[in-house]
């Protein structure tokens, strides 16, 4: 086909350029005949130009571009000029020119798409991720897109100017499931056997400072076969980083200066460094949720000392069981009626909750609450003032196991937030630390404990002893990076020395049969010279969704799975041949 290649870009013209004879290749992003004018907005990524037909222009020119419709490919040579007065559009960047044709080639025609290709659009996810291309064609989903672009250049000069080697780890590797389950790669040359997909490249970052990278990172694909959510995809991206004879302050160093980065160059913010660190401890008793949304105040408080003695049955028990009384005042909330508490209490109920207390504050600190008559005047004092409240707040109380409920109350504390509107759209971006971590989680079903973060996490070294006396109290060296309540990195310090490696394995019920066949080649490679080393890694898709104010990080993903796992463009998971099945060594179960 004979076209022109284009001389500028759909968002490049400007006054300067009127005058000036060009050509344009795009598509069509509408039509509108004003009385044998025909006006065409024609679209490529870098903007949109309006071009017109003329009869007395150009006739023949004019007659194709009434057969035009939305989204041909069409290439077009005119000339520039200044729009007539008054028909400027002050949104466009090309908006004070338009460009008058004299030539137009149509490259390809288009069928009717089943959505307008425009930023606002109502229809389901699931039409949009059928015809992925066409919701690519948008305009937000490009600006996602070229957003995450950006990430991805600014994340590796960052790294290649601080001395970090980019080395690519294998995609079929060792089934050595870290948490979530793996996704398995039959082998055709050996029976029986399996790759998995890496959950993530721990293993051979921690394996390539024993290899003496000293700094590495990756941009990198790593799968889970979990249950997904907004902010979980089956196979996401990772920003992943390794450091070698360091500890976590040089890790925080280097990833406040990452963040330092990506604030100024993306979001246009000053990132104030060093970030607060909050212990792990701290965040669940005052935000109830190891990756607290500090955007707002809104402090819980925890009330075991005020309540230990009381006469209330719920109070005392749960401060004797090791469990938690937690509070959480909702100012000026006093006039709150008893269907909107009870709607609140079906709320934390739903969470698991045994019920919620709550109490409104009278003047003189009494308390209009149902328990209340279970409380002595000094206790209801106590409360009051604990909670820092003033006639007319509302304060709430839970009681019960610790880490669950602390976590319902830092639920409520989101509700409240939203009801009280406390989260306003133009707040800043808030970025904290979570450290000091629990190095186990105690799993009831199977009755024993679990690493929270991976079993080469190092414990802190004041805790090494209680190891083997009381594992639920060793803190790891491990932490989180959250942006406005989301989990954005993780990662800790880890565990170089085999004598304390063997009394991890020990402590979370890993023989050292188990323990050799699932992580030997790590084992072994410690061997022969670990340094000291210890690292983290980014929910790339999570933070490009954060940066982009997006809700799904479906949104900043070319080719995102639904949540049930399918991809609905190329409709996979999908069946295959017999053959296939046979070359692998597998029979499917009628
Ligand atoms: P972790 O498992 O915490 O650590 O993962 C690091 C970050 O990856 C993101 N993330 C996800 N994003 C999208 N979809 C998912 N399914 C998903 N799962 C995790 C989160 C998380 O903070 N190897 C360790 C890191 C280390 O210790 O260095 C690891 O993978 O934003």
């Amino acid at each position: 086909m004979n076209f022109k290649y284009r001389t500028h870009t759909c968002g490049e013209l400007r006054e300067s350029n009127i005058g000036q004879n060009v050509v344009l290749n795009g598509w069509v992003e509408n039509r509108r005949d004003l009385g044998g004018v025909i006006f065409i907005d024609l679209r490529d990524r870098y903007g949109i130009t309006q071009i017109v037909f003329e009869p007395g222009y150009n006739s023949e020119a004019h007659k194709i571009g009434g057969e035009l419709r939305s989204e041909f490919v069409v290439a077009v040579e005119g000339k520039v000029r200044r729009r007539p007065e008054g028909t400027e559009n002050s949104q466009l960047p090309t908006g004070l020119i338009d460009v008058m044709i004299d030539q137009i080639v149509v490259l390809n025609k288009a069928e009717t798409t089943p959505f307008q290709i425009k930023d606002k659009i109502d229809v389901t996810e699931d039409l949009r991720l059928k015809y992925r291309y066409l919701d690519l064609r948008r305009g937000r989903m490009q600006k996602n897109l070229l957003l995450r672009h950006k990430v991805y250049q600014l994340v590796r000069n960052y790294f290649d100017q601080n001395n970090f080697v980019e080395i690519e780890t294998p995609i079929l590797m060792k089934s050595t499931p870290e948490g979530a389950r793996d996704f398995l790669v039959p082998s055709r040359m050996h029976k029986g056997k399996f790759y998995a997909l890496p959950q993530s490249p721990q293993t051979y970052k921690q394996i390539l400072m024993v290899s003496g990278f000293d700094k590495y990172f990756q941009i990198v694909k790593c799968f889970r076969d979990e249950d997904l959510r907004a902010d979980r995809q089956p196979e996401f991206t990772q920003i992943d980083v390794e450091m070698s004879f360091v500890d976590t302050p040089q890790i925080f160093e280097t990833v406040e200066g990452l963040m330092a980065l990506l604030y100024k160059e993306i979001l246009g913010y000053e990132l104030k460094t060093p970030l607060k660190q909050l212990p792990f401890d701290e965040a669940m008793e005052k935000y109830g949720s190891d990756k607290p949304d500090i955007r707002y105040e809104l402090e819980m408080k925890t009330l075991n000392k005020t309540v230990e003695s009381s006469e209330f049955k719920v109070f005392s028990d749960a401060v004797k069981s090791d469990g938690i009384v937690t509070g959480l005042l909702a100012k000026n909330c006093g006039d709150y009626t008893r269907s909107q508490l009870d709607v609140l209490t079906d709320f934390v109920k739903k969470l698991g909750a045994g019920g919620l207390i709550w109490m409104r504050v009278k003047e003189n600190n009494d308390l209009d609450a149902p328990i209340a008559k279970f409380l002595s005047e000094e206790e209801k004092l106590n409360i009051v003032s604990k909670m820092d409240a003033e006639a007319g707040d509302l304060i709430f109380i839970l009681a019960g196991p610790k880490l669950k409920t602390l976590s319902i109350m830092g639920e409520l504390r989101k509700e409240m937030a939203k009801r009280l509107d406390l989260l306003k759209p133009d707040a800043e971006p808030a970025m904290l630390w979570v450290t000091d971590f629990p190095l186990f989680e105690w799993d009831e079903d199977t009755k024993r404990y679990y690493a929270m973060h991976h079993p080469f996490t190092s414990p802190r070294f004041e805790d090494v002893d209680k190891l083997e006396t009381s594992p639920g109290d060793v803190r790891a060296k491990a932490y989180d990076l959250v942006l406005n309540g989301n989990e954005i990195a993780g990662g800790s310090i880890r565990i170089h020395n085999s004598s304390l490696q063997s009394k991890m394995f020990k402590a979370l019920g890993i023989s050292e049969e188990e323990a050799t066949s699932k992580f030997g080649f790590l084992l072994n490679a410690f061997k022969y010279g670990a340094p000291p080393h210890g690292g983290i890694a980014f929910g790339l898709d999570r933070m490009v969704m954060l940066f982009a104010r997006e809700s799904s990080i479906r949104d900043v993903i070319a080719f995102p799975k639904t949540a049930s796992g399918m991809s609905l463009m190329d409709e996979s998971p999908s069946t295959v041949d017999e053959e296939q099945l046979k070359d692998l060594h597998i029979r499917l179960k009628k």
